[in-house]
């Protein structure tokens, strides 16, 4: 059974929707949620579904981006993660991080990579008069929002679309996707989930 370690900065929904499928027969179970941010909302979702939940908080760091991530890995090493599942994680992790988790780190993106690494990725799209977007699951690479793709689910992009009901028709795809891409990965298959 593979140990799943999520990482959250904000409400979560993601992983929810992890931690929802990874039941019955599925090859992997969480073993922490953990946040970079005190009190987020996805750690009270979290400790209501009884998953063990911890915080590793930035700001004291400050700029000392090694700091924050050897104090992230020994808590993370306590769990003994098999698989790291970055979800809404807000932080940009150094080569030296993802070095020590290379091959076993997921992330979500809310764009059809290679379009739209980094921020804002819904307000670009529109700007840019895509008529489809959606989201991305990829193994995490030093490289920020790069290393092959998992798993891509598209949405159209509507007439009179905001950012805001752009964000709102990808978020419900990516908590499809996630769990389809996690399931596979943690049987070992890394063929590539596409939806619809
Ligand atoms: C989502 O848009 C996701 O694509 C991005 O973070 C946002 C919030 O995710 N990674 P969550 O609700 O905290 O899972």
């Amino acid at each position: 059974m593979k140990r799943v370690a999520i990482l959250i900065s904000g409400g979560g929904s993601n992983m929810v929707a992890l931690a929802e499928s990874m039941t019955g027969d599925h090859p992997a179970r969480p073993c922490l949620v953990l946040s970079n941010r005190p009190g987020t909302g996805g750690l009270a979702k979290a400790e209501a579904m009884g998953l063990p939940t911890a915080t590793v908080d930035h700001r004291p760091h400050g700029t000392d981006r090694a700091g924050f991530e050897a104090e992230l890995a020994r808590v993370l090493d306590a769990s003994r993660p098999d698989i790291l599942c970055l979800a809404g994680f807000m932080r940009v992790l150094t080569e030296g991080f993802v070095s020590r988790y290379a091959g076993r780190m997921l992330n979500i993106h809310p764009s059809l990579l290679p379009k739209y690494r980094g921020l804002d990725t819904h307000a670009r799209a529109l700007a840019a008069g895509e008529a489809e977007h959606g989201c991305t699951v990829h193994e995490v690479t030093p490289e920020l929002d790069d290393g092959p793709v998992l798993g891509q689910a598209r949405v159209p992009v509507l007439e009179g679309d905001t950012p805001k009901r752009l964000a709102a028709r990808v978020l419900p795809m990516e908590h499809r996707l996630y769990p389809m891409v996690l399931r596979r990965f943690a049987a070992g298959d890394r063929q590539p989930v596409w939806l619809p």
